[in-house]
């Protein structure tokens, strides 16, 4: 009898412990979209903050993850956001200029982070911030910077000279900068979905791509891709967006703690990028399926010169200013 009864406040007891975890009865619920799959810097993050959030706010907040374009493609959730079905979204820096936000078309000029450290003089700095301030002018808010990393460049033949991209129909995220850079080595570059580019590549609507390599392997690319020229051409990162008001809505206290949760989300991003890419490629390779192509300094100096065209022709539609800001900090020189 006195077992059954600990037992029975045992019971209890840990019934009341798991109750303002999994209980509430009108949790706020955010919904965040994106586009990769789960196993990203991306998707583990957006994972990370989903656990950090649920845990500190004991259940008050619920964050619904929907990964792999689930729920919206790249351009729809930019537009869900601003409409308020979805409540947060991590797309690539790639991705403002539809939004009138051209300035982060900073991040896609061709060889203008060395590596991360410069990039993050960059994303954790003043210019990063003054970038991010420019998101509420269409109603959103940028909470942070999450990484992913260093592009590589795949087709079906050997991308070693800037010549052997001429005529291919290479597949772009919807960046000029990015376009610049695929005429620039006389490609015909095609802005596509990140959710199409797997059958793009398989049925040849698309020669080729970029994509860092936590990207191209999570989706397969490199099962209908030949060879991948690890380039480290270019940057593809993120910033975490919010509705504004949807934001400034939250109850202070709620707010304050998910500012929190985004905080160490952040240093939790930035701190498995670089590994998870390392990781990716070292499965593409033992794949086996596409082989994988070191550039010689010379080949990389020649590529690095024929894309500079991309900065010059985009100064101006970017913003001479940001540009210049950012050169400061990394030290770019054409
Ligand atoms: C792409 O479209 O290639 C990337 O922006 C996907 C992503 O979110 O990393």
């Amino acid at each position: 009898m006195k077992l059954n009864g600990y037992l029975k406040s045992l019971v209890i007891g840990t019934i009341a412990l798991a109750l303002p975890l999994t209980a509430q009865a009108n949790p706020i619920v955010i919904k965040f979209s994106h586009v990769v799959a789960q196993h990203t810097p991306k998707g583990q993050a957006a994972e990370y903050f989903k656990k950090l959030a649920e845990e500190r706010t004991k259940g008050r907040v619920k964050i619904e993850v929907y990964p792999n374009s689930q729920l919206f493609k790249d351009k729809e959730e930019m537009e869900a956001l601003q409409m308020g079905s979805v409540q947060m979204l991590a797309p690539s820096l790639a991705k403002f200029g539809p939004l009138g936000l051209k300035e982060f078309e900073v991040f896609d000029l061709p060889f203008i982070f060395d590596n991360y450290a410069e990039l993050h003089k960059v994303t954790q700095g003043p210019v990063g911030a003054k970038l991010l301030h420019k998101l509420e002018s269409k109603g959103l808010m940028g909470l942070a910077y999450w990484d992913n990393g260093f592009k590589v460049m795949s087709a079906n033949k050997p991308l070693k000279e800037p010549g052997d991209f001429r005529g291919l129909k290479m597949r772009i995220q919807s960046s000029k900068v990015l376009d610049s850079e695929m005429r620039s080595v006389g490609a015909m570059p095609q802005v596509m979905a990140f959710s199409e580019v797997y059958q793009a590549l398989q049925t040849g609507v698309v020669d080729g791509t970029e994509n860092p390599p936590s990207n191209l392997y999570t989706q397969k690319m490199h099962e209908v891709q030949k060879y991948v020229t690890l380039s480290n051409h270019g940057y593809l990162g993120y910033a975490v967006l919010v509705n504004k008001k949807f934001w400034m809505g939250l109850p202070a206290d709620i707010r304050t703690i998910l500012d929190g949760c985004m905080k160490d989300a952040t240093k939790f991003a930035n701190d498995i990028a670089q590994k998870d890419n390392e990781e990716a490629l070292a499965a593409v390779k033992k794949s086996g399926r596409s082989q994988l192509i070191t550039l010689t300094p010379q080949q990389k100096e020649a590529w690095k010169k024929a894309m500079d065209k991309a900065h010059k022709e985009n100064m101006s539609r970017i913003g001479a200013d940001v540009v210049k800001e950012v050169y400061k900090e990394t030290g770019y020189k054409p």
